[in-house]
């Protein structure tokens, strides 16, 4: 064990790991990386095969991020927006307006995606305040969502493995089934189970629209739940049913926006122009921490007035760090210069393709793909839908034997995720996915699958 990795041992907690294996095993120390490309401190490389956890866009170490975060400091790495103004705050605030849906006005910075929705979710609950509508105080929340690790995000969360512990911390909810596809109870296709899902929630808005104040969704995949697909026309419809209820909708593209899906937001694939978005994770290519909450101007002017009673008393240290904003500027510079999301659409099909070649894995049950948001969900047998169990840790296996072939993902149960950075070329996304397909093969049909998942604590989730 060299140096590094024994001082991670002593003194760091890995987030979702179970840190009791995670000493236990040998683990690996990333010193750098050159495009979609991570190396370790042996010189070894692997590809990128989610994004640094959802978040590159552009490959790492882009001469354009690197060259404005030097630039911006050379002048100032961070001053407070409490009271003050910073350049580079201003300008993508302007040029994020230009590229999201066209209802939203304002934003207010914060840091990530869980401080970007649990801003909305406290906007959202003082605008029916100062509304003179105080009895809309509840949310309704989708099954299986995923919102972030706050207390505030956690209650509208829908993972019962993540947040059961929790559940006495919480505020109440009302949560409506998801559009699952064959994991549904509703219905047995997609389209037919998004709509049987759309029912349910204006079933909830007609009974209790005086008492709700939003409705709170991750358009087209709840990533986090493990790639689960919404039909087309089911973000569109859920935008319908919340306007004709008055109740708000908040659209969570922390893991979709800037171009995942296909397009800059998947809000965009249904022309959907929400209450409030909220994005993170991408908006600085994935370099550094940003977010924003985004509403429109009914929301905003809706807290202009009394002081004690109307100001929105929240905020960050770092809210609209320079730093971070010019590694903004730069990220959406790369999407207008290199023509990014033009060039996506070869790659989604490339993608597409290639996944034909996995119907004949004897244990994949479902591939579910928006853009270049994959979700390879592995099962005991397909042919009835019988799951693995989960002490299997089938999905970790099949992530540590894709280290071996050079690549880098995680799974989430049994599901194998790969989000490729958008800068992947066809060829990089086919190869990757030949890794992937070898690794399930060489898990689920070679070799002796067993019980227990102590050796794969770095890819358990
Ligand atoms: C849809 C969604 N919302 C919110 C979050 C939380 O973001 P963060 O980890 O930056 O707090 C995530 C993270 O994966 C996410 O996928």
């Amino acid at each position: 064990m060299n140096e590094i990795e024994e001082k991670d041992k002593e003194y760091i907690w890995h987030p979702f790991t179970q840190m009791q294996e995670w000493v236990a095993q040998p683990q690996m120390v990333i010193e750098r990386a050159e495009g979609i490309q991570l190396i370790d401190d042996q010189g070894n490389r692997y590809y990128d095969g989610v994004s640094s956890l959802w978040v590159n866009i552009h490959g790492h170490r882009h001469p354009t991020i690197d060259q404005a975060i030097i630039e911006q400091l050379g002048k100032v790495a961070h001053t407070t927006m409490l009271g003050l103004i910073n350049v580079p705050a201003t300008q993508l605030a302007e040029e994020l307006m230009a590229v999201v849906p066209k209802g939203l006005k304002k934003l207010f910075y914060s840091d990530d995606g869980s401080t970007a929705v649990e801003i909305a979710i406290k906007m959202a609950f003082q605008y029916w305040q100062l509304k003179g509508k105080p009895k809309k105080q509840k949310f309704i929340t989708l099954a299986n969502a995923y919102h972030g690790d706050t207390v505030g995000t956690v209650s509208v969360g829908g993972i019962d493995l993540f947040h059961r512990i929790f559940s006495a911390l919480l505020f109440d909810t009302v949560q409506a089934p998801a559009p699952c596809c064959y994991h549904c109870k509703l219905a047995s296709d997609p389209e037919q189970c998004g709509m049987a899902c759309i029912g349910e929630v204006e079933k909830i808005l007609e009974q209790g629209h005086e008492e709700i104040a939003a409705m709170i969704v991750e358009p087209l995949v709840q990533a986090a739940a493990g790639m689960l697909a919404q039909p087309p026309g089911y973000l569109r419809k859920l935008r319908e049913v919340t306007e004709k209820y008055n109740v708000l909708l908040l659209v969570d593209e922390v893991a979709t926006g800037f171009g995942r899906t296909g397009k800059m937001f998947a809000c965009d694939h249904e022309e959907v122009s929400p209450d409030f978005m909220m994005v993170a994770k991408g908006i600085t290519g994935g370099y550094l921490p940003l977010a924003a909450t985004f509403m429109t101007d009914e929301i905003y002017n809706a807290f202009l007035g009394d002081v004690q009673k109307k100001t929105f008393f929240h905020g960050h240290s770092y809210t609209g760090n320079p730093l971070c904003c010019a590694a903004g500027l730069a990220n959406l510079k790369i999407f207008r210069e290199e023509k990014v999301l033009e060039g996506l659409e070869a790659k989604v099909e490339a993608a597409r393709v290639k996944l034909e070649s996995f119907s004949v894995l004897k244990h994949v049950g479902d591939i579910r793909q928006w853009g270049l948001m994959i979700g390879i969900e592995l099962m005991e047998n397909p042919a009835d839908k019988t799951p693995f169990p989960w002490e299997m840790a089938v999905g970790a296996k099949v992530c540590k034997k894709a280290r071996k072939h050079g690549l880098m993902i995680r799974p989430i149960g049994s599901v194998v995720v790969f989000m490729p950075p958008l800068a992947s070329t066809a060829e990089e996304i086919e190869h990757m996915l030949s890794i992937i397909h070898l690794s399930i093969k060489e898990v689920t049909e070679e070799e002796q699958l067993q019980y227990g998942a102590k050796d794969v604590a770095a890819v358990m989730i």
